[in-house]
């Protein structure tokens, strides 16, 4: 459960509070003063902060100063009312996470409430790498005994007591960022802050600005001044996942600070200084992004101080029995129970598979058997069909709309069989019209694939974006998959 902490002396807005965060996850603790919720944080622990910036006794500001002396670490989100927005500015730079105008926006209120708790848990929850496996306590970690995964670790482990950049690469869900969060934890600056910006999921246009901050009229739309994440990190760690997706400003702005410490704020001129580590994350292959001119050879050099390189699952067959046990122990603790086991024809059916989607696949698949077992073991008939029997094909139309169908490795002996079993379902199911359920079905994964991103959605697919625009409207996928 997450511990929330209101200060704010007005009584509408803590029962506003009470009724927006009453659920099982959040325990809401209210303060009415700065001096009061000074007293409350040492014994409350909480995950978050919110606080307002105007109240009877000390200010929202002084309060924060304090707050900071007790604890570097704690989130604290800043609340103000329209016309002291220069305040909440002042706060930014004193570490504030973010900052609310009121009266706010309830959907975005608790979309900033999530991503603060997300970020409290990373900062709090250590990643040990090489966890015991035999304790009986579950503990978050990197599991693998593998030869490439104890070279992980002995990176991580030399990355500790120094503030190199380091370039993490490796396939989507091969553990990138819980490297990233254990070199943070096993580093000096483990006492700061730790935050995650995820540059594929910021449109590219804003991307700068939330990294550097902008001044006020800096662009159209840009009507406060803003104070960008290296400002507001400065003294901790910043975690750039996908770093591929960037503009080429943003790439030489990122160069800069990596060199001297120094940027300027969008559309400003006064160089700011900071002290920020980075840790970068990709999926994508950024030699042939430097070869093709889109991401810069310079920059690519700098990040590519230490490179850590995580192998997919695949090529790590003998980790994929530690993981089960490890992700079984994790999802008894989920539900309070004892561990299932597993039998051993399954373990080999799991050795055996390519793993697409390499340990967060693995996870999932998991999870499922977990539910899905009758008994206290989980047996093949547990694994969902591709996994299970990975020759056979899937055998009805509902399982391609499910997302389900093996299509494989691009081979072409695979994709003819697909075809086959495609027109079998078409004469079965008179509705069912090939190549626009193909064609759907395909960018709904792509889109899925690439987290939303309709740019390398449309490359994965071979469309441009203006095409695959077309088709996303023309199918409805935009409300299937909550993107706009
Ligand atoms: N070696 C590992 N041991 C334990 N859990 C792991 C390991 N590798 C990955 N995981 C788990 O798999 C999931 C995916 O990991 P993570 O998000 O770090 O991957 P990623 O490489 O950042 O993926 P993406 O490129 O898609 O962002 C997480 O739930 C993570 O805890
Ligand atoms: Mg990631």
């Amino acid at each position: 459960m997450a511990k929330l902490l209101l200060i704010d002396d007005e009584a509408d807005v803590q029962y506003s509070f009470r009724r927006i965060f009453d659920s099982p996850e959040v325990e809401l603790t209210t303060a009415a003063s700065g001096e009061e919720g000074l007293k409350i944080i040492p014994k409350l622990k909480p995950d978050l902060v919110i606080m307002d910036v105007r109240m009877g006794g000390i200010t929202g500001l002084e309060t924060l100063r304090r707050i900071r002396q007790i604890d570097s670490k704690l989130l604290v989100i800043l609340m103000t009312a329209y016309g002291t927005t220069q305040t909440a500015i002042e706060a930014m730079k004193l570490g504030a996470y973010d900052y609310l105008l009121k009266p706010f926006d309830v959907p975005k209120l608790k979309e900033i409430v999530a991503g603060a708790l997300k970020t409290a848990r990373d900062m709090k929850q250590v990643v040990s790498y090489q966890p015991l496996l035999e304790s009986e306590d579950y503990e978050l970690g990197i599991v693998g005994r593998s030869e490439p995964m104890q070279k992980v670790f002995k990176l991580i482990g030399q990355l500790a007591g120094s503030d190199a950049t380091a370039l993490i690469t490796g396939e989507s869900g091969t553990g990138k960022e819980l490297v990233a969060r254990a070199i943070y934890h096993h580093s000096q600056r483990n006492g700061k802050p730790f935050l995650a910006i995820n540059c594929a999921a910021i449109p590219e246009q804003l991307l700068e600005s939330e990294l550097f901050g902008h001044e006020k009229g800096a662009f159209t739309g840009a009507a406060t001044q803003r104070i960008g994440r290296f400002e507001q990190c400065h003294g901790g760690t910043i975690f750039l996942d996908e770093i591929g997706d960037m503009t080429p400003a943003t790439q030489t702005k990122i160069l800069r600070v990596l060199q001297s410490g120094t940027f300027e704020r969008v559309g400003g001129n006064q160089p700011i200084q900071v002290d920020v580590r980075v840790i970068a994350a990709t999926n994508k292959p950024l030699e042939q992004a430097v070869a093709a001119r889109q991401f810069r050879e310079d920059l690519f050099y700098r990040l590519n101080v230490v490179r850590i390189q995580i192998p997919p699952l695949r090529e790590r067959p003998e980790d994929v029995r530690l993981l089960v046990n490890y992700f079984l122990k994790k999802f008894a603790k989920d539900q309070q129970g004892s561990p299932k086991s597993i039998s051993s024809a399954v373990i080999k059916t799991l050795e055996k598979y390519h793993w697409p989607g390499n340990v967060r696949e693995l996870e999932n698949v998991i999870q499922r058997a977990v539910v899905v077992a009758k008994g206290d073991v989980i047996l093949p008939g547990d694994l969902p069909p591709e996994i299970a029997d990975p020759g056979s094909l899937a055998s009805s139309p509902a399982q391609l709309a499910g997302g389900q169908a093996p299509v494989g490795e691009s081979g072409g002996t695979e994709l003819a069989s697909v075809a086959r079993m495609l027109f079998r379902w078409a004469r079965q199911d008179p509705k069912l019209k090939v190549i626009p359920a193909v064609e759907r079905e395909l960018i709904i994964h792509a889109l899925s694939e690439t987290k939303g991103n309709q740019v390398h959605a449309a490359k994965l697919l071979g469309i441009t974006r203006a095409t695959l625009r077309k088709r996303v409207e023309k199918f409805a996928i935009t409300r299937e998959l909550n993107i706009k």
